[in-house]
């Protein structure tokens, strides 16, 4: 197995979104058929990392499962010989990875990550986030950079929100490289060649409906603002003719003016599969936002009632042998890493 490894993960707490969809599934979908025979293509649940976020335990086990569907529901080919799809908590070497990684991560750097700076806000109401945010919340991006480390991982397709993320794995990597041998770890590339490498001028962060001035997330409780993909696709549509925009009266792609019109139009290109250039050339001064929100609405329509088909006949007993002879090989894989590693820092001999 000596292809460049192309991998991701995918939480399972809660129902996945379309932003979950438009930033993760297709990207990994759309890499692995461009590139099938060329590279591995790991595709994994990270469930240990699921609880850094408040979730009920009792459904998180078939909810894994479902995420998994998900997937394959989204066009991931598991037949492929060299696609692999694994639960992280089924391979015991991405704790122990971390807890390496975590002797060499300063508190600094984890202080600094936005997306542990946002939810510690979420979490606090009083103004004294320390108590009740977990040391899992704060130690997160460290079993993820584990996770990405593991398996010699060059390319690591995700949405905009995990770009600090994917900078810190790269510089664990490297930090462990200067001091242990270059030999090490394989680093995942800058964000600028992950980006290139997907074929995307921007990292993707699908907003809120309501909020355009935020992500949309499953762990936020917006249900206005969020489309699960799970939900009923005439009631989806209706959250997108709800949407909020602005005042400026005329259409334009641009981020910080015109949040929520930026949002639909990249919404619509993703899901039309249409350049974002040529869908923002098709809507520029254009003055009538019903009109964008209607096509919105009809192709989110359109597509969750596809999407959530095909998850219906998702053949599930082929997804759990698939995902049995992956976990087996990913645990060699993982396992050897592992000992490179406990080696290179005095563990083993
Ligand atoms: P999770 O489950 O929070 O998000 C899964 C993926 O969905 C993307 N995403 C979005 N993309 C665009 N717009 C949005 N509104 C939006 N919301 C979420 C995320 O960027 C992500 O790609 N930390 C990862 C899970 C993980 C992982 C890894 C990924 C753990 N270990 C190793 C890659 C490699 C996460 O954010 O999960």
């Amino acid at each position: 197995m000596n292809r460049d490894v192309i991998l991701t993960g995918i939480r399972s707490n809660d129902e996945p979104t379309i932003g979950n969809y438009l930033g993760a599934f297709l990207p990994m979908v759309e890499l692995q058929q461009k590139f099938a025979g060329e590279y591995q293509v790991n595709m994994f649940v990270p469930d240990l990392h699921s609880f850094t976020t408040p979730i009920d335990h009792a459904q998180l086990y078939a909810n894994t499962i479902k995420n998994l569907k998900y997937f394959i529901a989204a066009g991931l080919a598991i037949e492929n010989e060299d696609t692999f799809i694994y639960r992280q908590s089924f391979i015991p070497a991405h704790s122990e990875l971390t807890w390496i990684l975590d002797c060499f991560t300063y508190m600094g750097e984890m202080q600094r990550m936005t997306q542990f700076k946002e939810k510690t806000l979420q979490s606090s109401s009083s103004g004294t986030a320390e108590n009740s945010v977990s040391v899992g919340l704060f130690n997160y991006p460290v079993l993820m950079a584990a996770d990405i480390l593991l398996y010699n991982a060059k390319w690591v397709p995700v949405g905009d929100d995990q770009k600090q993320h994917i900078e810190i794995a790269r510089d664990l990597g490297l930090r462990l490289n200067n001091k242990f041998g270059e030999e090490l770890f394989i680093v995942p590339e800058e964000w600028k060649k992950q980006l290139a490498f997907a074929k995307r001028d921007n990292g993707v962060r699908i907003r809120s409906l309501v909020n355009p001035e935020k992500k949309m997330s499953k762990s936020i409780a917006d249900p206005r603002g969020t489309i699960l993909l799970s939900d009923d696709p005439a009631v989806a549509a209706k959250k997108v003719m709800g949407a909020t925009t602005d005042s400026v009266g005329s259409i334009n792609f641009d981020w910080d003016t015109q949040p929520g019109i930026s949002n639909l139009l990249q919404m619509l290109a993703l899901m039309s599969g249409q350049a974002q250039e040529d869908i923002n050339r098709a809507w520029t001064g254009n003055e009538r936002y019903g009109d964008l929100k209607k096509a919105v609405a009809e192709a989110t329509e359109a597509f969750l009632a596809d999407f959530q088909s095909r998850y219906q006949s998702v053949d599930e007993s082929a997804l759990l042998a698939k995902l049995e002879a992956s976990e087996a090989a990913m645990n060699e894989v993982a396992s050897s890493t592992l000992l490179r590693v406990q080696k290179a820092v005095g563990l083993r001999a």
